[in-house]
């Protein structure tokens, strides 16, 4: 028996095989010759039928702008609308329907944190902590309010085993820190962060918490009051939905007396020439027509999620995500970014030393239908602080199965026994 073998999953920890069906593009002909092994889904993922089908049903049979109209077709749309709002309340456990807002995703929360709660609320000297594993939408942001209102970034370093380096938060927070603003999930170590007891140490000395969910939302239960979170950003794409579409949460209070961030449409309580009164929550943080259908599609996405479980879509991630990493450990010549698998999520990120990771990502995705994401994944000072400047990501979801972790193994292990001496490379967009 191999180690591999000897290591496999419980059949229980597994999700059935069957649910693939309800996704049309894992057996589409997407590439010639190979079944498609989609391991990119920390980038985003595919979507089931029933969100295919929401979608097409909106626009078929009740499609109209929302809150505009009187007629039917905009009652529908908005009931549907507001119903999607709900279910989102609901999926993330906040108290009132209120404290969601939609956005145009994960970067587009951020960026409203940021220049409105952060525009009326930073004085220079202010500090915002943030963490060296930060993606570049939870780092720009800050970077930009910063440079504006004089307010100072401060960093939670990681471990050598790619934890955060929690130990330095007594240091790093005081009576200057206004915000934490971090990742529940790293998009490239995988690694998950401990947000409750972090949020307690920075309640503590009276700052706000902002978590970046984009990677944790869509695969594991959450609740933002038992997470402690005054804010928190993710995405539709990565969950099933579609683009476009993202959720602020905030606290009641927080969003209430925050200024509006853009200005329009909807917004409006009354304009005049010279001056408007906002709205009440949340239009007042939805300006314009909103991602109407995105936001209808999602909520299906959110219906699909919630029939299988977060639970059960979690425990089969760790069993996905341990047979990776038990057998990439077994390659030689290969770094694996991040902790142990008891610490991380759905994902694995490694580099070698010879093989450029666009050049491992081509031979993959060509040779073995395998595919993953090369670059820096959004996460440029991480990789900074690892050594490196690029690396290989493959991620899960849902519908992977065992047999795909074996395709990427015996894809990884072919390319470095074949590429290592020389490498060719090529160039792609990073985030
Ligand atoms: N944030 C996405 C990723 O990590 C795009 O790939």
């Amino acid at each position: 028996m191999s180690a591999l073998e000897k290591n496999a999953p419980q059949k229980s920890d597994l999700l059935p095989e069957s649910l693939r069906d309800d996704f049309p593009i894992l057996s589409g002909d997407v590439l010639d010759g190979h079944p498609l092994v989609f391991l990119d889904n920390a980038a985003s993922t595919q979507r089931p039928r029933q969100v295919i089908d929401a979608i097409c049903r909106v626009y078929e049979r009740d499609y109209s702008n929302v809150h505009r109209g009187i007629h039917t077709l905009s009652e529908r749309s908005t009931e549907q609308y507001e119903q999607a709002r709900e279910k989102v309340r609901a999926l993330i456990g906040a108290e009132h329907v209120e404290e969601i807002v939609f956005t145009q995703g994960t970067t587009a929360s951020i960026n409203l944190v940021a220049q409105s709660w952060g525009g009326a609320n930073l004085k220079p000297g202010d500090e915002i902590l943030l963490t060296a594993m930060e993606h570049h939408s939870n780092l720009v942001p800050w970077q930009q309010i910063a440079s504006k209102t004089g307010a100072v970034l401060r960093h939670v370093p990681i471990t050598e085993t790619g934890l955060l380096d929690i130990a330095t938060l007594d240091q790093l927070l005081g009576p200057r820190t206004r915000l934490v603003a971090l990742t529940s999930v790293s998009n490239t170590l995988g690694t998950i962060n401990p947000i409750s007891t972090i949020a307690a140490q920075a309640h503590a000395v009276g700052a706000l918490v902002l978590v970046d969910a984009a990677q944790s939302v869509p695969h594991q239960p959450t609740n933002v009051r038992t997470m402690g979170a005054d804010f928190m950003a993710f995405s539709g794409h990565k969950m099933l939905g579609p683009s476009g579409i993202g959720v602020l949460y905030g606290k009641r209070e927080l969003l209430d007396a925050m200024p509006p961030f853009m200005g329009g449409g909807s917004m409006i309580q009354e304009v005049g020439l010279e001056s408007f009164t906002p709205a009440a929550l949340p239009a007042k943080f939805e300006a314009g027509t909103p991602p109407i259908v995105p936001a209808i599609a999602m909520s299906a996405a959110i219906d699909y999620l919630s029939g299988i479980g977060l639970d059960a879509i979690h425990r089969h991630q760790q069993a996905l995500v341990k047979r990776a990493y038990q057998g990439l450990s077994q390659i030689t010549g290969l770094r694996i970014l991040g902790p142990a698998p008891e610490h991380r999520a759905g994902l694995v990120s490694f580099a070698f030393e010879k093989i450029h990771a666009h050049e491992f990502a081509q031979v993959l995705n060509d040779q073995f239908g395998v595919a993953v994401r090369a670059g820096h994944h959004c996460t440029q000072p991480l990789h900074a602080t690892l050594g490196i400047t690029a690396s290989t990501r493959a991620s899960f979801y849902l519908y992977n199965r065992l047999a795909d972790i074996d395709r990427l193994l015996e894809g990884v292990a072919a390319v470095q026994a074949k590429f290592a001496p020389q490498g060719r490379r090529r160039k792609a967009r990073g985030g």
